[in-house]
């Protein structure tokens, strides 16, 4: 069998290994089951736009709603399905975190920016972790709700414009965002930029939108490498690659940032592992690949790629049984990277 594709240089990718569930004689769907207006502000000086009617403006195809502010821009629908999908990862992040909302060492941080904050579930619930600051979500959809914490607010912002909020944050969090950003560096050099001295920026990503595995399940042969391939493919061709060639820790010093460190964990795809905590993220990665698959890969597929849309559409069944069966040991190496903007004067 082949083995895996090599890791993506910059990422210093540990020699990590998953031991496979030797029983594998938990019910393949067992896990299927465990599912269970925005406001301009005066102090945010950036390109920030408030509802108008453009915004809402969606564009539809094959059956899913899209972004219509800078429309196109963005390959992944906006619609409910998607917004249930997103605030699943957002259990999936907390699980993998422990519990934790963020890695870096916050200390009573009073102004806080997610940049693409999708649903906003992580804001709200920074906001409610940190009722002394203020937490801002942009995004290029409105798709945030209308109910939330009072130290929570929400615009419709392009991360890619130039960022122009007037005043510095304590702290920026960024998840999620492969195949949302052409220019990586300028997006570390801007969020540098507006940070307060000892602020600290936080990315959560894959960044290899591609799965490894210690066995040699995960090869040619399997739906899910033809997904994956597929899905870099076009995503590269669109100048807004799923899997970021990115030297993060050298963008991350180049613009300035004193201190970086990466802390990498490991998501797997199913409920093959042995371990109890890996079995639960997969089983809630089981769940969420029900519509992950046609999320990252309908629009760039037949779109970009020219697949028709039901051969598209049975790739992703493919894929999602591949994943259920749990023949494939396949998972992802999630990294977290936290860069400090250098305090004025060393705290004693
Ligand atoms: C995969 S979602 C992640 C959402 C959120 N960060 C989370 O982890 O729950 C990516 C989000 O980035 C937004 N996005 C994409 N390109 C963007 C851009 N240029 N500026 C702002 N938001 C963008 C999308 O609309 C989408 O909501």
């Amino acid at each position: 069998m082949a083995s895996s594709p090599a890791p993506a240089p910059a990422c210093n990718l540990p020699a990590a290994n998953i031991a496979v569930d030797a029983s594998l004689e938990v019910d393949s769907q067992a896990g299927d089951s465990g599912y269970e207006d925005h406001a301009s502000s005066s102090d945010f000086g950036s390109e920030a736009t408030s509802i108008s009617s453009s915004i809402l403006n969606y564009e539809y195809e094959n059956g899913r709603r899209y972004h219509a502010f800078r429309a196109g821009q963005y390959a992944i629908p906006n619609d409910e399905a998607e917004q249930d999908r997103l605030d699943m990862m957002h259990h999936i992040y907390s699980l993998l975190l422990a519990g934790n909302l963020h890695l870096a060492p916050l200390k009573e941080p009073k102004r806080i920016l997610d940049i693409g904050t999708g649903t906003g579930i992580w804001a709200i619930d920074m906001a409610d972790a940190y009722r002394g600051a203020k937490v801002f979500g942009t995004d290029l959809s409105p798709i945030q709700p209308g109910w939330v914490p009072p130290n929570v607010e929400f615009f419709v912002d392009d991360a890619e414009s130039d960022w122009t909020f007037e005043s510095k944050f304590d702290y920026i969090h960024v998840r999620g965002m492969a195949g949302s950003i052409q220019d990586w560096p300028r997006l570390i050099n801007q969020a540098y930029q507006a940070l307060r001295p000892g602020g600290y920026f936080e990315i959560l990503e894959g960044p290899r939108f591609d799965l490894t595995s210690d066995d040699g399940t995960y090869n040619k042969d399997t739906a899910l490498w033809r997904f994956y391939e597929l899905a870099n493919k076009a995503s590269k061709t669109v100048e807004r690659s799923f899997s970021l060639d990115c030297d993060f820790a050298k963008e991350f010093k180049d613009a300035g940032f004193d201190d970086f460190n990466v802390t990498i964990k490991n998501l797997p795809l199913g409920t093959w592992p042995a371990d109890k905590k890996m079995k639960e993220l997969g089983q809630w990665m089981t769940v969420m690949v029900n519509t992950g698959f046609e999320a990252y890969g309908l629009g760039l597929l037949t779109r970009v790629l020219g697949m028709d849309v039901d051969e598209a559409k049975q790739l992703f069944v493919d894929c999602a049984q591949e994943v259920r069966d749990r023949s494939v040991h396949g998972y992802f190496h999630m990294h977290i990277m936290i860069g400090r903007k250098a305090p004025e004067e060393e705290d004693c």
